[in-house]
C-alpha cells in the first residue's frame, strides 16, 4: 500500500481495467533476467551481481538511464529472449489488470548487434500470441527509432521492418532527446505513413514544447509520447485540448529521470484538470521502480486524485489504443462499472 492513498482509492485502482501505451519492452529488463540470459549467452555485464546492477539506477537525466539501457540490450540475442523478455512484462501486466498494451522496441539497438529484425519481431509476436491465450490480453507492436542515430540509418531500418508490416501497427522516436527534433526524421515519417502506419513520438520529455508541435505537424503524430512540457506553452495546451491529442505520461519515470524534482510537483493532475487527454503509464518499468498500477497508486498518493479522475486517466488510455471502436467501447463499459 502506497503510503497516503486512501484504500477506497488503491481497490479502485486495483479493479479498473487498464490499457498501457508507453511501455518500452527493453525498459522491462530485470536485472535477474538481464543475469539470467548473460549467463546462457557467455556475455559479461559491467557489474557483479543483479543486486549492483540495481544499485546502480540512480539517474540525473535521461542520457545517464540511455547508457545503462542501451548496455543491458548486449544480452538480449535470440528470438526466445525476446519471447520471455516480453512474457515476463505480460505476467506482471495481467496482475496489474492491463487489458491491452502497445509496446515499443527498439530495433537498432539490436540490428546495431547483428540480431535480425525477424528475431526481434518474431520473439515479441510469439509473447503477444501468449498472452492473447493465456490471459486473454491485447497488444500491438510500435518500432521507434532511435533519434540520435540518422536519418539514414530510420530510413534503412522502416526498409527492413517492411516485410513485416502486418506484426506492428504504428511508428515513434525515442531516445535523447535534447538536440534531436523531430524535423530531423519528417520524411521518414512520411514514409512510414505512406505505408499505412499509425504516428507517435516522444516530445516534450526533456525537450522543450516546440518539439511536441513539430511532432504535431511535422511527423503528423496522433499521440505525444510524455509531452509534459507542453504547458510552457499556453497555446499549444489548448490545441491539445481542442484536438483531443493524447499524452502519455509516466510519472515514475519523470521522477526518475529528474524531470520533477518531486512527484507532488508533477502536473499531471493540473493538465488532467485543464481538459488534456493525459494517462498514466510506467516507460521503463525494471529501470524506474513501478509497472503501470504502481504509477497509478503513485500518482493519485502524491497528487489528490480523485475517484473520478483516474476513471477519467483509464478512460483516456482506452479512447488512445490504436483499436477498433468497438474493442474501445467494451473496454469503457468495463471502467464504468470498476467505480
Ligand atoms: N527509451 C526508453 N525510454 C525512453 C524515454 N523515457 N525517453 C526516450 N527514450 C527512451
Ligand atoms: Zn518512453
Amino acid at each position: 500500500m502506497v503510503a497516503g492513498l486512501d484504500p477506497d482509492l488503491d481497490r479502485l485502482i486495483t479493479r479498473l481495467p487498464k490499457v498501457e501505451l508507453h511501455l518500452h519492452i527493453e525498459g522491462t529488463l530485470e536485472p535477474e533476467m538481464a543475469f539470467a540470459l548473460a549467463a546462457k549467452h557467455g556475455v559479461t555485464l559491467a557489474y557483479p551481481s543483479a543486486a549492483a546492477l540495481r544499485a546502480a539506477y540512480d539517474f540525473h537525466d535521461l542520457q545517464s538511464f540511455l547508457d545503462l539501457y542501451y548496455a543491458g540490450c548486449a544480452v538480449l540475442r535470440d528470438e526466445d529472449d525476446f519471447r520471455a523478455l516480453a512474457a515476463a512484462y505480460f505476467a506482471r501486466a495481467h496482475a496489474d489488470g492491463v487489458v491491452h498494451a502497445e509496446l515499443f522496441f527498439d530495433p537498432q539497438s539490436h540490428t546495431s548487434r547483428g540480431v535480425a529484425m525477424g528475431t526481434v519481431i518474431g520473439g515479441l509476436r510469439r509473447a503477444i500470441a501468449d498472452a492473447h491465450a493465456q490471459y486473454g490480453m491485447t497488444a500491438e507492436l510500435i518500432l521507434c527509432f532511435l533519434r540520435h542515430l540518422s536519418e539514414e540509418d530510420a530510413f534503412a531500418t522502416l526498409e527492413a521492418a517492411l516485410p513485416y508490416r502486418d506484426q506492428f501497427v504504428g511508428v515513434g522516436l525515442d531516445s535523447g532527446e535534447r538536440g534531436n527534433p523531430p524535423s530531423k526524421f519528417a520524411r521518414v515519417f512520411a514514409a512510414a505513413r505512406g505505408h499505412g502506419l499509425r504516428i507517435v513520438a516522444h516530445a516534450g520529455e526533456e525537450g522543450p514544447a516546440a518539439y511536441i508541435t513539430e511532432a504535431l505537424d511535422l511527423l503528423g503524430a496522433e499521440r505525444i509520447d510524455h509531452g509534459v512540457r507542453c504547458d510552457e506553452d499556453d497555446a499549444l495546451v489548448a490545441r491539445l485540448v481542442a484536438a483531443k491529442i493524447p499524452l502519455t505520461v509516466c510519472p515514475l519515470s519523470n521522477l526518475k529521470l529528474c524531470v520533477v524534482k518531486d512527484l507532488a510537483e508533477h502536473n499531471f493532475a493540473a493538465l488532467l484538470r485543464r481538459g488534456v487527454a493525459v494517462m498514466i503509464n510506467s516507460d521503463d518499468p525494471a529501470y524506474f521502480g513501478g509497472y503501470v498500477a504502481d504509477n497509478y497508486r503513485a500518482t493519485a498518493a502524491a497528487l489528490g486524485l480523485t475517484a473520478d479522475e483516474l476513471i477519467l486517466t483509464a478512460e483516456h488510455a482506452a479512447r488512445a489504443a490504436f483499436v477498433k471502436d468497438d474493442i474501445k467501447a467494451g473496454w469503457l463499459a468495463r471502467i464504468a462499472a470498476a467505480r
